[in-house]
């Protein structure tokens, strides 16, 4: 088989990936939620479990199939994972969030369903916690890595976050390219390091994305 002969670069690393998007209930017929389908964290999943990796994948609903060898588990709100991760974050070597996660939810969620009133409705939202930002505060000798779908300034607003999350690196795509972002099977990507590293993929396939980060991030823990 093809994966038997890669290198095995992560061999025995504990890998934590997120992925997919999150479902924040209005009532139990609705919800808020966005166009992430999960395709590059499972891409990334997948690569990191035949380099070797023990791979921890906390996933957001999606229509795909587990890789093969990773640990699945499901959630659906931003509330959710944010305990989830936390709950498996520790003796995480890497952490990878590809996950889209919704910034606001409903502020009241209803048991039964909403009826129709004349007039227009508000729906009054706040804001989740910042996933990310608690790892980062939280950061031991994990490699934390995030992304960032953007469509301005895609460099300047990932180096932002970089900065303020405390990541290791951050993986950019701008969304408003052809080929890149939600979705599809390839994506467009840049990847950026603490130490001021910066490699732009072309359009490749998500499959191809993620070999090229967890070879990166390999890497770096290799220099350390
Ligand atoms: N993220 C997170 N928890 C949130 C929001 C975002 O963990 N509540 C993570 C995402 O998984 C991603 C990174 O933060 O790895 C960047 O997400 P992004 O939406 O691009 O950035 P935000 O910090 O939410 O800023 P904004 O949406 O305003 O651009
Ligand atoms: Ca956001």
């Amino acid at each position: 088989e093809e994966q038997e002969n890669l290198e095995q670069s992560l061999a025995g690393k504990r890998v934590l990936i997120t992925a997919g998007p999150t479902k924040e209930k209005i009532d139990p017929v609705r919800f808020f939620t966005n166009h992430s389908t999960g395709k590059m964290g499972y891409a990334l999943a997948k690569q990191a479990v035949s380099l070797g990796a023990y791979v921890t994948l906390i996933s957001g609903p999606v229509n795909l199939d587990t890789p093969k060898g990773v640990q699945r588990i499901n959630v659906e709100s931003a509330d959710e994972m944010y305990h989830q991760v936390l709950e498996h974050y520790v003796n995480q070597d890497i952490v990878i969030k590809t996950a889209a996660v919704a910034d606001y939810r409903p502020k009241t969620s209803y048991s039964t369903k909403m009826k129709k009133e004349p007039g227009d409705l508000k729906i009054e939202m706040e804001r989740t916690k910042d996933i990310l930002q608690a790892l980062g505060e939280r950061k031991t000798s994990q490699f934390l890595v995030g992304f960032a779908a953007e469509t301005t300034n895609p460099l300047e607003y990932a180096k932002d976050k970089l900065e303020k999350k405390n990541l290791d690196a951050i993986v950019v795509n701008n969304i408003s390219e052809e080929g890149a972002g939600f979705g599809g099977d390839t994506n467009i990507v840049t990847y950026m390091n603490g130490k001021g590293d910066q490699i732009n993929y072309p359009l490749q396939s998500k499959e191809e994305v993620a070999k090229h980060i967890l070879q990166h991030v390999a890497n770096e823990l290799k220099d350390e």
